[in-house]
């Protein structure tokens, strides 16, 4: 009998699982061994049947290939993304690219627009540019939808996600620097229509200094819920209330 409603984790950082109403397990933007966030149990996560990856820069791709080729999971990504993830041996990806959408283990995935960059730094210091930033409207097997907005700062067209997609939860970058901080993601949470917002990509290292006290002040007036986890910490949401 498949669960009802979908197991959220956050690994910190951007890094969550959803294991899902069907029993499958998604991970979107692994990054686990060098995430000072991530708890050590599970920094050798292997098992995954969907992998998202929202851009290309390390700290949401870090561990994309040897999940996949340690679970055999697909690779959900912008075109380049996966193009250079085949080329190191990933075997199954599924391209894609802004607006549209896939379905995936049973799942709808719609690709978004991110307003950020999108560089692969390789070892010889090189960079490797992986098409673009990205986020993804993910619609699970019972309906509920979540956006994880990626790596972004605010755009006037987050209010066309909510209009076209109406999730009810958004997982949204509030660290600031090299994303939204907690201003422009409350102002986010105003196009989006969301009644529940989780905060993101914060705290990892000390630069990312945005806090969830600070969205907290500036949503909850305006009747926002703010959903802070703490890495490693699951919840179960998607029952129509949260
Ligand atoms: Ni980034
Ligand atoms: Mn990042």
């Amino acid at each position: 009998m498949a669960q009802a409603k979908v197991r959220v984790t956050w690994l910190g950082h951007s890094t969550f699982l959803f294991d899902t109403p069907g029993g499958k397990r998604v991970v979107i933007d692994p990054f686990l061994e060098n995430n000072p966030a991530c708890p050590t149990a599970f920094k050798s996560l292997e098992r995954a049947d969907l992998v998202l990856v929202t851009h290309g820069h390390y700290d949401h791709v870090a561990e994309a290939e040897r999940i996949a080729k340690a679970s055999g999971a697909l690779v959900i990504g912008i075109f380049e993304v996966c193009h250079w993830l085949g080329q190191r041996g990933v075997e199954k990806t599924s391209g894609m690219n802004k607006g549209g959408s896939q379905t995936a283990e049973g799942i709808r995935v719609t690709m978004t627009h991110a307003l950020h960059s999108a560089g692969f730094i390789n070892p010889d210091g090189s960079i490797t540019y992986l098409g673009e930033p990205a986020g993804y409207v993910i619609e699970f097997e019972n309906g509920y939808r979540i956006y994880h907005a990626g790596d972004t700062g605010i755009f006037g067209d987050m209010a066309l996600i909510g209009e076209l997609y109406a999730p009810q939860t958004a997982l949204l970058p509030i660290g600031d620097h090299f994303t939204m901080g907690p201003r422009e993601a409350a102002k986010a949470c105003e196009l989006l229509k969301v009644p529940q917002v989780v905060p993101m990509h914060f705290g990892t290292f000390p630069v990312l200094t945005g806090t969830p006290a600070a969205l907290r002040a500036l949503v909850e007036p305006k009747g926002v819920r703010v959903l802070e986890l703490k890495p490693g910490e699951t919840v179960e949401i998607g029952d129509g209330e949260q």
